[in-house]
């Protein structure tokens, strides 16, 4: 069995934070997204692992995962030039593949229970395609599906104008090598891409066996500012456990699911979880609220901040009130009157400078 990571595009939906970041390294609560991916794939006993990179993402993604040893896998890279579709990243990965089955995990999804348990039911009901579906508010935005009255697939379309219902497809698929017969046979979609949508349509049309599974825990894609603060409010909900070490004065109070690294000061704060704060991070006079992350070397002055991420090496000063935001690396959110107390909602990328 192996893997194959799919983190190339161009994360035009978490711009301006992806001009200077590939998605899939956005981190959440304080780990990027990859991170968690590659987490279910050691987790499930997978040693392969091929990821495929853009040109866009490839310098960021292959310092993130080096050789793989983090997780104890061994990574091939593979370089898809221009984003042709997902069936096109498959394709071109074919020599890392060969014959063996796999599991194709999108670098931006996050699944709530990893991928152990659907790799035993992959290998002992032995289908050629096991699939994930999620109930979801937009379908449009999906790969979408239709059941008949037993359960069983009938049909897959990819971004439907018209949704025929509001299953999606989840970004995580199990394949035997029979994919790549139904990958010759399709043909570009609307958009330009080789849709994997598609090819397991064609592998259905082809009489192989495709199996659906509704997903009954959480699942999350996290290409988009607020399915991401989603992903930080639940992965912070599911994940935290209290771990508060750090220079904490007499004047402060740490209450709850809080994580503080042993590095991080707090000063007449307080801060009440679910929060995770990283590294020489510095919290003065302020107050940090439930579903909030703290990236490494921050500083926060004078404010209260609410379910909020703040990447690593930001100022954030005299902010009455900063919440649903996200807000990028070494990016300053400071105000020079501290008489001001309207909700700020923000979504600033890597290095700006927002005075209000
Ligand atoms: C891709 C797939 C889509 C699937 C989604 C899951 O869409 O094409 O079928 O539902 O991932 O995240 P994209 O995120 O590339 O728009």
């Amino acid at each position: 069995m192996k893997a194959l990571v799919l983190s190339g595009g161009k994360g035009t939906r978490l711009r301006p934070l992806t001009h200077t970041m590939p998605k899939q390294l956005v981190p959440v609560a304080n780990e990027p997204i990859l991170g968690y991916v590659f987490h279910h794939i050691k987790d499930a006993g997978i040693k392969e692992v091929g990821v495929v990179v853009s040109p866009e993402t490839q310098k960021d993604v292959r310092q993130f995962l080096g050789k793989g040893s983090r997780w104890r896998v061994r990574i091939t890279y593979i370089p898809q030039e221009q984003p042709l579709g997902l069936a096109h990243a498959v394709k071109i990965a074919r020599p890392f593949l060969g014959n063996s089955p796999f599991v194709m995990y999108l670098g931006d999804n996050l699944l709530a229970q990893g991928i152990k348990e659907f790799m035993e039911e992959f290998h002992s009901t032995n289908p050629d395609a096991l699939i994930f579906l999620k109930e979801v508010d937009n379908p449009r935005a999906f790969g979408v599906a239709v059941l008949d009255k037993k359960g069983h697939i009938v049909k897959l379309v990819e971004k439907p104008k018209n949704p025929p219902s509001n299953l999606a497809l989840v970004g995580v698929y199990f394949f035997s090598p029979s994919i790549h017969e139904a990958i010759e046979r399709i043909k570009p979609s609307r958009r330009g891409e080789l849709e994997i949508t598609d090819a397991i349509q064609e592998l259905m049309r082809l009489g192989y066996s495709v199996k659906g599974k509704i997903l009954e825990d959480w699942w999350l894609d996290t290409g988009k500012k607020d399915d991401f603060l989603a992903a930080n409010t639940i992965v912070l909900d599911d994940y935290i456990r209290r771990n508060v070490e750090g220079k904490i004065d007499g004047k402060s109070r740490v209450d709850g699911r809080v994580q503080i690294d042993k590095t991080a000061k707090i000063i007449s704060s307080i801060v009440r979880g679910p929060v995770v704060i990283g590294k020489r991070c510095e919290i003065v006079n302020s107050f940090i609220g439930p579903y909030t992350t703290i990236g490494h070397g921050t500083r926060i002055i004078n404010s209260a901040i609410e379910h909020s991420v703040i990447l690593d090496k930001c100022r954030i000063e005299n902010i009455a009130r900063l919440e649903d935001s996200l807000i990028g690396r070494e990016a300053q959110v400071i105000h020079y009157d501290t008489n001001h107390s309207r909700a700020l909602r923000l979504l600033i990328g890597d290095n700006n400078i927002v005075e209000v």
